[in-house]
């Protein structure tokens, strides 16, 4: 299938394995997607300069495909991050949480795209004004940080392709190539799934995490979090204690609690479980390069299907 995203960053299927710390802070499982035809997305916010200078070797070393970098821009570490991104001349950068100008012309001399995650229409024509090439257009149905006003994919994925020129990557909510399908026919040219790609060997968190991803239930994610930036993860025992508490108690629940804590040590009660709504839709641990192929085959005949109709 051919797109404006596809085109853009020289890739076979419009599929993009979605920036999850930890989960995607790792080689392997950026390595599979992309030489599936995908594209993987490392996602550096929580990695250490070393650990990413090594990461990003073994990409180069294992597929000479195109692959991405995310960095969140307002992360105190983020010019660090992003120098060492810029003199590995990376092809793609995901940018979330922060404006694109300042770094933009320098990433443009060396030939990489810029893919800017947004998660409101007047966010989306911030980041066309400022000259990025695609934009990652987040509903609330996702994990990790969802649009604090609730949008849902369905909705503002449609509002900003009527906003904006720029090629959209959907995000949020996708789980197979049926969603693809769904989310494509909204005027997205790509879609980007994260929970889906936390159930595949290749995803660095710990079997627990992996587990309650197949256990949950559609309606198993709850917000936590300020309401000017939630986070939508796993109900367990941490997001019980946080809503039946007040203000200040709210406060040092979120604070103390970590992803880290659920995704590397397994504590999946106490730590922050990250993970979309489309969890429910998710049955299976597949390989990742497997999982590709798979959902580019369901995106066919999610095709058929509709033709048929
Ligand atoms: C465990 C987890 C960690 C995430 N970490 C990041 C991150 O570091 N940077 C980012 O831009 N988005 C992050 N996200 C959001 C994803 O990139 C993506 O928007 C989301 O997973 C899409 O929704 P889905 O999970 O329904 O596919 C994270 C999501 C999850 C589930």
């Amino acid at each position: 299938m051919k797109t404006r995203i596809t085109e853009l960053l020289g890739i076979e299927h419009p599929i993009i394995q979605a920036a999850m710390s930890w989960a995607s802070s790792n080689a392997p499982l950026v390595i599979e997607v992309s030489n599936a035809g995908g594209m993987g997305v490392l996602a550096a916010g929580p990695m250490r300069p070393d650990d990413f200078r090594n990461a990003l070797n073994q990409i180069r070393a294992k597929t000479a495909r195109p692959y991405g970098v995310n960095i969140p821009l307002n992360n105190p570490r983020a010019p660090e991050l992003l120098d060492i991104a810029y003199e590995a001349r990376i092809p793609v950068m995901v940018a979330s949480q922060g404006g694109p100008r300042e770094q933009l012309p320098r990433f443009r001399s060396i030939g990489t795209k810029w893919l800017h995650v947004v998660a409101s229409v007047e966010h989306a024509r911030k980041a066309e004004a400022a000259g990025v090439d695609a934009l990652v257009v987040d509903g609330a149905e996702a994990g990790g940080h969802p649009p604090p006003a609730q949008v849902s994919t369905l909705v503002l994925v449609r509002r900003v392709a009527k906003a904006v020129k720029l090629p959209i990557v959907a995000s949020g909510g996708a789980a197979d190539g049926a969603g693809i399908a769904a989310l494509l026919a909204l005027g997205a040219e790509a879609v980007q799934l994260g929970t889906r790609f936390i159930a595949t060997p290749e995803a660095s968190v710990h079997e627990n995490y992996k587990q309650a991803v197949l256990a949950a239930e559609v309606d198993g994610t709850t917000l936590i979090g300020p309401r000017t930036l939630p986070i939508r993860l796993l109900k367990n025992a941490l997001t019980e204690r946080f809503h039946a508490s007040g203000r200040e108690d709210q406060e040092r629940l979120y604070k103390e609690a970590s992803l880290k804590q659920a995704a590397l040590e397994g504590d999946i009660e106490n730590g922050k479980v990250e993970a979309g709504q489309s969890a429910g839709l998710v049955e299976d641990i597949v390989p990742a390069g497997e999982l590709v192929r798979r959902l580019a085959r369901e995106l066919e005949e999610a095709r058929r299907r509709l033709a048929s109709l």
